[in-house]
């Protein structure tokens, strides 16, 4: 389901059932299209899962019966709908990370909707705006939901792209699991007043370093989505010329060469590799943060060289996000920082019991029953520029709910007009956002390493 190359690609959506509703669309049901889609059923699960070559793990969480969450496939424009079953023993719901989706589909508990508890259920249904790489979670009691797996890839599917010769489609995530392969505690509040504490076992698509294969001398799609509650990967790729070509569920201006490229949690890197012209070479994803660099996972070139050039593909559309009026813009100060104050642990959806920092000075209570005040109020169709500032020694990713931003300027580096959902803020970084508030509602902001979020990190705007 992963990986589609032209010759699969039916076969797939065939087998992926539902999940693969966009791409079967294509053809003969494209007069269905607009009709109201049959919803994709969601349903949480507690199963047995073999992450180690210790014993399958217990308490491992997914939507579905077995296996990872499923891909799902959505097309731009078009109606989408799913139904969320809660088969555990734990209320949740479900967020659609960095769609733009109206605010009652959000997925946030008590802010927009209510908990969905076990042997509930509750139907989402909207068309998503912007095409690329987008992913699902829960958003309640998310350490330990996220981190047991409830995180799955969504591909919003643009019918206009250029045609690659494959598709690979990457979850990176890590789990805490002990040498028995059993879970062990999720956090130590000493590393979530720092990093966020990291998985002892690191996987793609819930596996150690798998391999896909995609054409020899053909262009490979490869979108990754880091769906980790902690960590921060550096990406290099070995054994092929590739180009970003997309970050965060949008097209880069300018592409690059992933030369150690810094992401964090929640976001997406989309590459075009131009694979190998020799049969059974191998390309590698690596991440070369930290003292430990890692093989995510390899592409192995298949058959005979299709001689492609990646410099003849053709450039992604761009979203149909607003531009900013910088001349009218209004500012909103944002200062991250760490607290000395604690706040009473009284969030009831996965409170973590501590505060260790501060937006704006306040150390948020998070997700709460009756949040407090907005940290602002946006005026519906005002443009805004959020000045963003990290006054702590780490990084964080800091996530906005409902609408994209731009980033226009950085203190400590060049960088492009990228659009996106969350922006991986380095420490003493200053950095300037520009966003149209052209979303109605009640739309989080909070640092996307689940720990700090959950101990200060989080707040929202209002938009009215
Ligand atoms: Cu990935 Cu508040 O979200
Ligand atoms: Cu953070």
């Amino acid at each position: 389901m992963t990986v589609l190359t032209r010759r699969n690609l039916l076969k797939a959506t065939a087998a992926a059932g539902l999940a693969g509703f966009g791409a079967l669309t294509v053809g003969k049901l494209a007069g269905l299209a607009a009709a109201k889609p049959e919803p994709l059923i969601l349903k949480t699960a507690n199963i047995e899962a073999k992450l180690t070559e210790a014993d399958p793990t217990k308490n491992v969480l997914t939507y579905g019966e077995a296996g990872a969450p499923p891909l799902i496939r959505m097309r731009k424009g078009e109606p989408f709908a799913a139904r969320l079953l809660n088969g555990i023993d734990d209320p949740t719901t479900i967020h659609w990370h960095g769609i733009r989706v109206p605010n009652k589909m959000d997925g946030v508990p008590f802010l927009v909707q209510p908990y969905v508890y076990q042997g509930d259920h509750f139907d989402y249904a909207f068309s998503p705006p912007d095409a690329g790489t987008f992913w699902y979670h829960p958003h309640c009691n998310t350490l330990e939901q996220m981190g047991h797996g409830l995180t799955g890839v969504i591909v919003v599917e643009n019918p206009n792209d250029p045609v690659f010769d494959a598709e690979v489609v990457i979850n990176l995530r890590d789990w805490r699991l002990g040498d028995d392969g059993q879970f062990i505690e999720q956090f130590r509040p000493r590393d979530a007043a720092k990093t966020g504490t990291y998985g002892t076992v690191r996987t793609a698509n819930w596996l150690d370093q798998p391999q896909y294969d995609a054409p020899a001398g053909g262009l490979a799609r490869l979108r990754a989505a880091i769906t980790d509650v902690t960590r921060i990967y550096a990406f290099r790729v070995d054994g092929a010329e590739a180009a970003v070509i997309a970050l965060d569920g949008n097209p880069v201006p300018q592409r690059f060469a992933p030369d150690a490229l810094q992401l964090g949690p929640g976001q997406r890197l989309e590459l075009a590799i131009r694979m190998p012209d020799d049969e059974g070479a191998i390309v590698s994803l690596r991440d070369v943060r930290g003292t430990k660099p890692k093989i995510l996972a390899t592409l192995r070139a298949v058959g005979k060289s299709l001689k492609r050039d990646l410099r003849d593909l053709g450039q992604l559309e761009a979203n149909p996000v607003a531009e900013v009026d910088r001349a009218a813009a209004k500012r909103i100060p944002l200062a991250l920082s760490a607290t000395a104050e604690n706040v009473p642990g009284d969030g009831i959806c996965g409170s973590l019991g501590y505060s260790f920092w501060a937006i704006n000075k306040v150390p948020w209570p998070g997700d709460t029953p009756d949040p407090t005040a907005p940290l602002a109020e946006l005026k519906l169709g005002q443009s805004y520029i959020i000045d963003m500032e990290n006054l702590t020694p780490h990084s964080h990713p800091i996530h906005l709910h409902g609408m994209s931003f731009k980033v226009l300027s950085s203190s400590t580096r060049q960088v492009q007009p990228l659009v996106s959902d969350t922006y991986l803020i380095q420490p003493d970084e200053k950095v300037q956002l520009g966003l149209v508030a052209d979303n109605p509602g009640d739309w989080l902001l909070h640092c996307h390493i689940i720990e700090h979020q959950k101990t200060g990190m989080t707040s929202y705007f209002r938009v009215v």
